[in-house]
């Protein structure tokens, strides 16, 4: 039987094409967001991506005190997310964006709330979970209308698979979180089938069933329009089983 071998005819070592879930788009920045960015890059972001023996966070330091951690995957222009730091100072919180204009508005509003327990990252937030978050650190993980890729030949973009959910049961703590929210309704279904296939978890809703919209997550301007016009939004709240 001929041996399968990662060689292509020319002798190099083929990688396999990791699917990314986003695109980077190249949105315009304001005035205010580069401000943003010049003046407060250094105070509140962190660097992703390997980086020697300071990869991996150290959130004690990080926030100059232990309390929970709480990371929000994609935060798009930060709005839930500034609304919840603010109304919980007693928890610590990482937002990682790829899109560079979110990531200076968020910085903007930290700023000028002079918030201390919020920071920010601009990288691949799959990269940053892998290779910069300690194992059973997160309190919890929020995923608020990821990319639905709708189209079913980019269904392999959607962010919620098998290996990403398992990637977020080893850095969540025993009994931590994952908060995913969508105005997709099959991306809604998908994302409950998953999580009730995935080992490790139990639905924090009644078996099979979404959750209720906790208080904690504000409602978006964009949710609100979406109600108008009568579409639905679907919570779905995980909670990682202690071994
Ligand atoms: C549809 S938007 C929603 C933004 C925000 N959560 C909200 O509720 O308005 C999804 C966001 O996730 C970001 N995103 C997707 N995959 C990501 C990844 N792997 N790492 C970081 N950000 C990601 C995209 O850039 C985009 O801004």
């Amino acid at each position: 039987m001929k041996e399968q071998s990662d060689k292509q005819p020319s002798g190099r070592v083929k990688h396999p094409r990791t699917v990314k879930s986003y695109v980077l788009r190249s949105g315009r920045m304001t005035f205010g967001q580069e401000k943003a960015f010049t003046d407060l890059w250094s105070v509140y972001g962190i660097e992703g991506g390997l980086k020697g023996d300071g990869t991996i966070l150290d959130f004690e330091q990080l926030f100059a005190r232990q309390a929970p951690v709480i990371l929000e995957v994609g935060f798009g222009m930060g709005d839930s997310l500034i609304e919840i730091a603010s109304s919980h100072p007693e928890n610590n919180y990482i937002g990682i964006e790829v899109h560079r204009p979110g990531v200076g508005r968020l910085l903007g509003n930290i700023g000028e709330r002079a918030l201390t327990n919020l920071r920010v990252m601009q990288f691949d937030a799959v990269e940053v979970l892998k290779t910069q978050i300690p194992d059973n650190s997160l309190s919890a993980v929020y995923l608020f209308f990821p990319d639905p890729w709708h189209k079913r030949r980019h269904h392999k973009r959607r962010i919620v698979q098998h290996d990403f959910i398992q990637l977020l049961r080893k850095k969540l703590l025993p009994h931590g979180q994952f908060h995913m929210a969508t105005d997709w309704q099959h991306y809604a279904q998908q994302m409950l089938k998953t999580m009730i296939a995935a080992p490790g978890f139990t639905n924090c809703a009644a078996e099979g069933e979404y959750m209720p919209r906790p208080d904690y997550r504000p409602v978006t301007k964009f949710e609100r329009r979406g109600e108008r016009l009568g579409h639905g939004v679907w919570d779905i709240l995980f909670e990682k089983k202690a071994d």
